[in-house]
């Protein structure tokens, strides 16, 4: 069933209405945040975990767990929230439009999260290149303030709150949580091992959350609609909305926010106007942003967009950007380029990742142009069992899958480039000069 619009969290994604206080309060937000926060922590955070939110921000981890690992006292060492609002995952752009059109609700949720947290401030670490987007998080901000929302009294509550922005500098790899706690604090942005977890060691060696943006911005609305009304929409496990970021061969790329669960071939055709050429034109979608493995169409055309069903056909929902291509697309030099990516992004501190990324993307152009023997097809999917689950951080793992997605669905593609670069004989054909 698809999502109605009395049940939009984001009313205001597209920037149609007014984002300042003003807009966003005729809207609902900020309405009886005290008696919200007068519930108390542990009513909030039992309300998030009863609504079913998981993490927006890639691995789905469920939100209102995360939120009880922080200490449930609070000792020298204070507390902070930071919202992760990096989007470097191609593919990606759901966060920018958020926080461009509808900042308020991310503030408004900064606040809560951070008082069910028992933080004082929140960071909100922003890709340097939104620098439009920046600036109206420090337009809101004043605005709040200005309004008692936020500062020593943050809504009346007694509960002091600031909120910061802080500009990244364009690395992919201070997305990851750590980098991004590193790269807050001045130090170069690489990811540390966990644990320590942030909830026991973050900022500054502090009790911290790190939160994407769309996980923080949903939660005033499910506490004030309710744990089970979030909970009812999408699947068991999978519910609530979710802002998806349709993009490639379709006739109308969107942000839209849709029921969690809503099947990809419905999501594709009733909100991006369907795929170039018609729905039998597909040749494959990447479904959760560049880091997980494509899916073909005979998966495409039953499969839902959530978690555990994404993750059932050995992909995922990571980021919720669907990447669409249709049959014009060379889907060996789509994912060589993928390669290239996570080759120049990785931040070279594992062996696996820093050595792995360069072999593959250089085993991948050749395998664009069938310049290599069949058997290295087998050698690099070995290669990327080998950097799989054996690096720092997730990167690793970001740059083996969609490789693997691309073996496990399109063999008989690079094996037919193999072969028609050698010819029949298996030998590699020399022109000469006599021919
Ligand atoms: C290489 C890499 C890049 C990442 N980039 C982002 C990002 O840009 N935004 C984001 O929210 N999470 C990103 N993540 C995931 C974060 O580490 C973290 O899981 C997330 O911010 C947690 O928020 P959530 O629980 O609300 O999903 C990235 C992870 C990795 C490994
Ligand atoms: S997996 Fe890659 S990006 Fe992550 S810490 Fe290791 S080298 Fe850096």
């Amino acid at each position: 069933m698809l999502l109605s619009d009395k049940d939009r969290i984001f009313t205001n994604l597209y920037g149609i209405h007014d984002w300042t206080l003003a807009g966003a309060r005729a809207r609902g937000d900020w309405d009886g945040t005290k008696a919200l926060l007068a519930m108390g922590q542990d009513w909030i955070v039992d309300q998030v975990k009863a609504s079913g939110l998981r993490g927006r921000g890639g691995a789905g981890f469920p939100t209102g767990l995360k939120w009880s690992f922080m200490p449930k006292t609070v000792s020298d060492r204070p507390h902070y929230l930071v919202v992760n609002a990096d989007e470097g995952e191609p593919g990606t752009c759901k966060d920018r439009d958020m926080m461009r059109n509808d900042p308020h609700k991310l503030l408004e949720g900064c606040l809560i999260a951070g008082f069910a947290m028992r933080a004082h401030a929140a960071y909100i670490y922003i890709r340097g290149e939104f620098y439009r987007e920046a600036e109206r998080l420090e337009a809101a901000i004043a605005q709040a303030e200005d309004a008692g929302l936020l500062g020593d009294d943050a809504c009346g509550s007694g509960w002091p709150f600031r909120i910061y922005v802080h500009r990244g500098a364009g690395a992919y790899i201070c997305g990851e949580e750590t980098a991004l706690i590193q790269s807050l604090e001045g130090k170069k942005g690489q990811p540390r091992l966990k644990p320590p977890f942030p909830a026991g060691v973050g900022l500054y060696g502090c009790p911290t959350t790190v939160n994407n943006v769309e996980s923080i911005a949903v939660v005033p609305t499910i506490l004030r609609r309710g744990a089970d009304w979030f909970a009812g929409i999408g699947r068991d496990k999978n519910s609530g909305t979710k802002v998806f970021c349709i993009s490639g061969h379709v006739n109308t790329p969107c942000n839209v926010e849709e029921a969690m669960s809503i099947p990809l071939r419905t999501l594709i055709e009733t909100h991006a106007g369907g795929v170039r050429g018609g729905w039998d034109n597909l040749l494959a979608v990447i479904p959760g942003g560049a880091s997980v493995p494509l899916l073909p169409k005979d998966i495409c055309d039953t499969v839902l967009m959530d978690f555990d069903s994404l993750r059932d056909v050995q992909s995922g929902l990571g980021t919720a950007a669907v990447m669409v291509m249709d049959k014009s697309t060379d889907v060996v030099a789509a994912i060589a380029r993928l390669s290239d990516f996570y080759q120049h992004e990785s931040c070279g501190q594992c062996t696996p990742c820093r050595e792995g990324c360069g072999w593959m993307a250089r085993v991948m152009h050749r395998l664009v142009t069938g310049d290599a023997d069949i058997e290295e097809i087998d050698i690099l999917e070995e290669v990327t069992r080998q950097v799989e689950g054996h690096t720092i951080c997730a990167l690793g793992d970001a740059a083996a899958w969609p490789i693997q997605g691309l073996i496990r669905h399109f063999r008989p593609e690079l094996e037919r480039r193999i072969r028609a670069r050698k010819g029949s004989s298996g030998m590699v054909q020399v022109q000469t000069a006599a021919e």
